[in-house]
């Protein structure tokens, strides 16, 4: 009987031990988890770019909206504006005839018949109504031309309430027939959720107002034509390691005239000519590419600029898939000129063509530039494969440091899919970019996709990924196919959730990793999940740390400075017990500090209850062998310091 419960002793303990194969290390890409901006979801306008007038320059059409999906939401040159008459009387238009350039050809036209005391002018309501903090600093600007010799403005922020108190005011003249700009600085002695931006003239006469700009002066980093602190911050905190931009969608366009021009984005606000937005509104380009590229630098994340491949989005003009449109052959060598173009922007030297414009925007130092996306989830066909081919080898002629980052369909499987890595195999190109949003269940079954990936050929950049919702449950199933990334770090070089941002009541896409309004920012879970990973990531991956346990995927790695981290999802309803091996990863402290994001399974993050599911921090006695009782629907992260 004794010898019998040796024997089961003995074999229980090999099995234990066989569970833990000798520690296996392996590179990480230090690349894998950053972020894709898009400009959806009122992302960029009436979102992270912090300018607070909607429709600025007048230049809203009725053709920015589709009204097949927005029926009712109409968009004219006077979207967001009011006529501002108090006792007053004047007529407002919108005219052409004499733009304030060829790019910005829409403005507004105010002849004061009668001022008043008060004056007569325009107001605008901004996005949702403007939100205005109490003490804050508001940076007011505006292009102005009047047939008055004197013209006094009053420029105000005024409150929603009906007596429209006034929160902060300043006054200057206009004069003169010639476009110019004018300044004031407007601070507020009181707050309000509903504001509004009023512009008032004060004398009889005929004023034209255009690029009307109001921002904060209280900007990420205190930038002119910033971007909103919160929302930069919230960013900032997930530590990402590259950004993804300017889309998506959005990069191959609505057709070939509206793929994006990144050349129309840079210099002089005032005169980048706006275009529509393939997620139905308009954009400014106010959030430009200098802009883009500034926030990278200042966030610490590597550009990863995406241009389309020579052809527009499947979907363009309402086709669903097959509404694809190629840029004729033969203005394909401009096209590739505008592709190395960007390169020389970002890099070039101060006294190059395009460094020269990166130098006299403010940064005159290279950006550095490693990575260009050529396509976004295109659908493959002759006419994109002709096309690719040709940038990817005008990228290779002339940069040949540069890596490409390719595409394969907006989907894990299919025939966009494999041709489009077959495409990305005959080119050469470095990285490949796979899309697909799907269920929880999706990301738990597939927990081994990348173990099987070659490991010749070009890497991977899972672009865009996320399960469909916003619980916990959602975002625990994210984690756990983020073990698996960091389990394939060496083939996965990138990764990135999306979309990134939304504006709640203008979101074209749900869901999404961080919600926000005028007045605050309200991350979901899963962006608690993406947070703690970019926070606990590592340059190398060690296997067999962790016991297997039903329900349970986990990883080990080790930070760049050495601490070592195991991260342990349990996606189940039950507790789950493993067993953590650090034996042979050398000296450990005497403690770990512990992370544990847990909650109901359906708990979500909202805006009427920010923080529901939040992760919270203690420490716990760390050994070499350890088990640990991991909650039901829990995220446990170890950290080990290194000694
Ligand atoms: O992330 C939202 C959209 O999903 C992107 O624009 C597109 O690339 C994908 O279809």
């Amino acid at each position: 009987m004794n010898h019998l419960r040796h024997t089961a002793f003995l074999l229980l303990n090999l099995s234990f031990l066989a569970s833990f194969a000798a520690p296996r290390e392996k590179a990480i890409s230090p690349n894998l988890f950053g972020i894709f901006f898009e400009d959806l979801n009122y992302a960029a306008d009436g979102g992270l770019y912090a300018e607070m007038v909607q429709n600025r320059s007048f230049e809203y059409q009725p053709s920015d909206i589709d009204t097949h999906k927005n029926p009712g939401g109409l968009y004219n040159p006077f979207t967001a504006w009011t006529v501002e008459k108090t006792h007053s009387l004047c007529h407002v238009t919108i005219e052409s005839r004499c733009p304030l350039n060829a790019n910005n050809t829409h403005y507004a036209q105010i002849e004061i018949v009668s001022p008043g005391d008060a004056g007569a002018g325009l107001g605008n309501t901004g996005y949702d109504g403007m939100v205005v903090r109490q003490g804050a600093v508001y940076n007011f600007s505006a292009f102005l031309r009047t047939t008055a010799a004197a013209m006094p403005v009053d420029v105000q922020l005024v409150a929603g309430d009906k007596q429209h108190t006034v929160l902060a005011a300043a006054t200057f003249t206009a004069s003169g027939d010639e476009w110019r700009r004018y300044d004031a600085r407007l601070t507020a002695t009181a707050s309000s959720d509903s504001a509004k931006l009023r512009v008032l003239f004060r004398a009889e006469g005929t004023v034209a107002a255009d690029m009307v700009s109001l921002f904060p002066q209280d900007t990420y980093k205190g930038r002119a034509n910033g971007l909103r602190r919160d929302l930069a911050e919230t960013i900032a905190a997930l530590r990402p390691a590259f950004m993804r931009f300017p889309g998506g969608c959005l990069a191959h366009g609505d057709g070939i005239a509206n793929i994006y021009d990144w050349k129309r984005t840079i210099g002089p606000v005032e005169q980048r000519r706006e275009d529509s937005n393939i997620w139905n509104y308009r954009q400014s380009f106010g959030l430009g590419y200098y802009e883009y590229l500034l926030f990278c630098e200042d966030i610490g994340a590597k550009p990863l600029p995406v241009l389309a491949a020579g052809v527009s989005c499947q979907n363009s003009s309402r086709r669903r898939g097959d509404g694809q449109q190629a840029i004729p052959m033969e203005r394909m060598g401009e096209y590739v000129q505008d592709v190395l173009d960007l390169i020389e922007y970002c890099n070039g030297p101060a006294t190059s063509t395009w460094g020269k414009k990166r130098a006299e925007a403010g940064h005159p130092a290279p950006f550095h530039l490693e990575y260009v996306g050529v396509g976004n989830e295109d659908h493959i066909t002759p006419e994109f494969e002709q096309r690719y081919a040709l940038i990817v080898k005008a990228i290779r002629q002339h940069y040949p440091d540069i890596k490409i980052v390719g595409t394969a369909g907006p989907d894990w499987h299919g025939w966009d899919f494999e041709h489009g890595w077959a495409a990305s195999r005959r080119e050469a190109v470095d990285v490949v970019d796979e899309h697909y949003y799907c269920s929880p269940g999706f990301f738990l079954k597939n927990f081994h996709r990348y173990d099987a990936y070659p490991r010749t050929g070009p890497k991977v950049y899972l672009g865009e990924y996320a399960s469909w919702g916003s619980t916990l449950y959602n975002a625990l199933a994210e984690a756990a196919y983020m073990t698996q990334l960091e389990r394939n770090g060496d083939v996965v070089e990138f990764a990135s959730y999306a979309p990134l941002l939304a504006r709640i009541g203008h979101t074209q896409w749900n869901p999404d990793m961080i919600y926000f309004d005028s007045r605050g920012v309200y991350p979901s879970v899963n962006y608690e999940v993406q947070r703690l990973f970019g926070e606990h990531r590592g340059t190398r991956y060690i296997g067999g740390v962790v016991g297997v346990a039903d329900s349970v995927a986990s990883s080990c790695v080790r930070a760049a400075g050495g601490d070592l981290i195991v991260k342990m999802v349990n996606y189940g309803s039950r507790s789950a017990e493993v067993k953590i091996n650090l034996s042979g990863l050398g000296r450990l402290p005497a403690e770990a500090a512990l992370v544990v994001l847990t909650g109901s399974k359906n708990a979500k993050n909202t805006r009427d209850k920010p923080a529901t599911v939040v992760p919270q921090t203690s420490s716990i006695a760390a050994a070499k062998r350890m088990t640990r009782t991991l909650p039901p629907y829990s995220f446990t992260i170890l950290r080990l310091k290194q000694q």
